[in-house]
């Protein structure tokens, strides 16, 4: 079970909050994988997928208004790795549509992996840095 804390905050409130969304959907998704209770997994993988979607709709456009309101150096490369987050989310789309009860799991746990790198790589690597430009720009004045 993910949860927000100090490991994964990157001290700025409403960007942690809208992470916190991305904690939900691994952890829906770890417990979609293990659960040995239901046959068909379609549904509730597509609603993690519409999830995904709704997320990056939301909290992608609040980064990028940060980022341009601190002039962030780094901002075309941030805006490349979020599209990469659409084009995975396509992907994952492309995957559903030949899904078999033999297939299924592999999807999940190709998707668990890809959130879970998410998290590690751009949670608190990308967007740590905006935070710390952020942080950087105000001990200036
Ligand atoms: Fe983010
Ligand atoms: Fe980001």
């Amino acid at each position: 079970m993910y949860k927000m804390n100090e490991e994964y905050s990157i001290g700025i409130p409403e960007i942690d909050e809208q992470h916190e969304k991305l904690f939900g959907l691994i952890n829906d998704a770890q417990t979609l994988l293990k659960d040995e209770n239901i046959l068909y997994k379609y549904d509730r993988l597509a609603a993690i997928l519409k999830g995904m979607k709704n997320y990056a709709d939301r909290h992608f456009r609040t980064e990028v208004s940060l980022m341009e309101a601190l002039a962030y150096p780094e901002l075309e490369s941030h805006i490349e790795a979020h599209d990469g987050f659409y084009e995975k989310v396509n992907s994952f789309h492309l995957d559903m549509e030949t899904i078999s009860l033999g297939t299924q799991d592999k999807i999940i746990s190709d998707l668990l992996a890809y959130l879970e790198s998410w998290l590690q790589v751009h949670i608190k690597d990308c967007d740590r840095r905006i935070a710390l430009h952020s942080k950087e720009l105000a001990s200036r004045y």
